[in-house]
């Protein structure tokens, strides 16, 4: 990719033949140069089994191509026919509670059906061949959005291929009884035909029996992937993707699905009624570009308000400006919208587009043609990475395994922790990276693990070698419990990081609902004075570590609420309670970032996101207000000079090019 990206997601199969041309001249007005097309159109081009109708998709490529229009070519496989439901009723989704899911929309198949598949890998074999060669297509777009509605599906077949899952894992079920703890309850299993799906149960179903069936479900979508990737790969030489929806689709494992695309795409909507989106928005941003590994792109993003919230609030004033911009500053080389045209008929023709029901004549489009010129002249960042210091780790796995019933406290969210220390950093305006618990951590001068509840004996290990070398890490309670079975480790919690953070906890102490307690700072530590703790207390035990705070109320009063431990040629920091707000969460974290030297920006505004990427910095203005932000620079798209601080309008974004 040598410029970004730029387009939308195209259903010229809903518009009559006078729009495409209309459409096409309308794309070069606002600089598209890429379309996400037939991406549910399979009830279209296969009208009955085998009987093909490809006359609307080859004459809206041929016009796209002959616009200089790039694109990205849906497989259609997550809109199924009606025609392929009636003739195998056994592809239809079963859910946990055992109902079988009606037709009338998308997605509701069994990703494991034989019958699925097979069409699957029969319509991607007639679309690769008919298009693989053709000079327009630059980019695959298989399915769309794996497990969006269907991450888990309970019929027989499901279950039959999990069985057959848990004995390819373990070999013999020996093995899976000592990983699942089976002796608890007697709950034996004697042969892997045994084992059911862990649909709808009394209380208390085996953990570890559930988190190897999220890993299932996991897979098998992605096993759907790979077959059609393959068959595409046989026919095309184009690159290949799915589009991901990180972080707001808990069941796929986007770190397993990470080395399976050629690009990796994103899905993200503003959850709108957040006043606090922007962060979001900047954290899943982030944590794709860790998941890239590298530069990524947005496949769908919206111009102004979704559908499908319970209030639609539409975008602001430069709102789709700044969205679109946060998501370039951190590593978007593609920036593409659901959907190019508004639909006037279907489930989705409340949805914002770039063309909306208004036509041209509106400020959504103005903004569309606008946002068009600006990337053109950003090219420069492409392929460029992110510079960051400061790693925050992440796993679907502690989210699954956290989040199971009989918790200490049901107050424990994966992502509420998550979302503190990252919402803390980000307005410290400190860039995050995000990384798996087992990656390599030399780079970061901290790692801030907030919710990491599993931790293998590969990732305690890691965590330990990174502080002893002289990396810096921040744990928040309720982290390095168990194993990837569920398993609490051997001795006293945390028994993945005691000898890490240098304590032991005695005895958990969850607070009450809405409960508070506050913090007194050990003399000279100048953290946690003033500050209060939620959700969570417990009895810690020191055991290397030493108190820079203790709780002055509740059933841990007088001990360690907040400890720092220096090991080796680093420091291990421990939070016991649910730290937010200035007084508690930015004051742990500024001076864990200050003992491990992290440059943080000086003199930004609040609400101000400065973002450094390959040889630009980002100034993007959250508050109505005009801000000046320090420093000077070239503004790389109208090459005004600033030689001291750089004027940001309200709302407005200014890029900077390094001179
Ligand atoms: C996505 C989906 C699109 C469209 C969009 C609306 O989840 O991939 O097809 O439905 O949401 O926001």
């Amino acid at each position: 990719m040598q410029t970004i990206r730029y387009g939308g997601d195209y259903n010229p199969e809903q518009w009559p033949e006078e729009t495409w041309r209309e459409d096409v001249r309308l794309m070069r007005e606002a600089g598209v140069n890429l379309v996400s097309l037939g991406v549910f159109n399979w009830g279209i081009i296969e009208p009955a089994p085998g009987e093909y109708d490809w006359s609307g998709l080859d004459e809206v490529i041929g016009l796209l191509h002959e616009g200089g229009i790039g694109v990205d070519l849906g497989t259609p496989t997550s809109s199924p026919p009606a025609w392929l439901r009636k003739a195998h009723p056994e592809i239809r989704l079963v859910d946990r509670e055992g109902r079988t899911l009606a037709g009338g929309s998308r997605h509701g198949v069994c990703p494991s059906a034989p019958a699925y598949r097979d069409a699957c890998a029969s319509i991607v074999e007639q679309l690769a061949a008919r298009y693989g060669g053709h000079p327009a297509v630059e980019l695959w777009h298989v399915h769309n959005e794996y497990g969006w509605a269907n991450v888990e599906c309970y019929c027989e077949a499901s279950t039959a291929a999990f069985q057959a899952w848990l004995a390819a894992k373990y070999g013999d079920v020996d093995r899976l009884n000592a990983a699942w703890g089976t002796a608890f309850w007697g709950l034996v299993y004697r042969s892997f035909d045994q084992i059911e799906a862990p649909a709808v149960a009394p209380p208390g179903v085996n953990p570890a029996l559930q988190l190897d069936w999220k890993r299932f479900s996991n897979d098998e979508h992605i096993a759907n992937y790979r077959l059609q990737r393959e068959i595409i790969a046989r026919r095309s030489k184009a690159p290949a993707t799915t589009n991901f929806m990180i972080p707001n689709c808990e069941g796929m494992d986007y770190w397993r699905w990470a080395g399976e695309v050629d690009v990796v795409a994103n899905n993200h909507y503003l959850i709108a009624e957040r006043e606090d989106h922007q962060i979001e928005l900047s954290m899943s941003a982030d944590l794709t570009r860790a998941v890239a590994g590298g530069p990524w792109m947005i496949m769908e993003h919206s111009t102004s308000a979704v559908n499908w919230q319970p209030r639609n609030i539409a975008k602001t004033p430069g709102e789709m400006r700044r969205n679109s911009l946060a998501h370039v500053a951190r590593g978007a080389d593609g920036l593409m919208f659901f959907q190019w045209r508004a639909s006037r008929a279907g489930a989705e023709k409340f949805h914002s587009a770039m063309v909306p029901h208004g036509g041209t004549d509106t400020q959504v489009w103005r903004d569309v043609a606008a946002l068009g010129r600006d990337l053109e002249r950003l090219s420069g960042v492409v392929g460029t990475d992110v510079a960051a210091d400061v790693a925050m780790l992440w796993d679907w796995e502690s989210w699954w395994a956290l989040e199971l019933e009989w918790r200490p406290s049901v107050d424990l969210k994966y992502r509420e922790r998550v979302e503190a220390y990252y919402a803390a950093l980000w307005r410290q305006h400190v860039t995050v990276d995000f990384a798996h618990p087992e990656a390599d951590l030399s780079g970061y001068r901290l790692v801030v693990a907030p919710s990491s509840y599993v931790l293998t004996d590969a990732a305690s290990k890691n965590l330990r070698g990174y502080v002893e070398n002289g990396g810096h890490l921040v744990v928040s309670y309720f982290s390095g419990i168990v194993d990837e079975h569920d398993t609490v480790h051997p001795g006293a919690h945390p028994g993945a990081l005691r000898e890490t953070l240098g304590l032991w906890i005695e005895e958990f102490h969850p607070l009450r609902e809405g409960e508070e307690l506050g913090l007194d700072s050990a003399s000279g530590a100048g953290i946690g004075g003033g500050a209060a703790g939620r959700i969570w207390s417990e009895h810690v035990r020191l055991d290397g570590a030493r108190a820079v705070a203790h709780f002055a109320a509740g059933p841990d009063r007088g001990r360690p609420a907040l400890t720092r431990h220096d090991l080796g040629r680093g420091t291990a920091w421990y939070a016991a309670t649910a730290l937010d707000g200035p007084t508690g969460l930015n004051d742990l974290l500024a001076t864990a970032m200050e003992a491990a030297g992290v440059e943080r920006p000086q003199g930004i505004p609040a609400n101000v996101e400065v973002v450094r990427r390959g040889g630009h910095r980002f100034l993007i203005n959250h508050t109505a207000q005009d801000v000046q932000v320090p420093g000077g620079g070239v503004d790389a798209l109208d090459g005004t000079a600033y030689d001291g601080p750089v004027p940001v309008p309200a709302g407005g974004v200014v890029i900077l090019a390094d001179a």
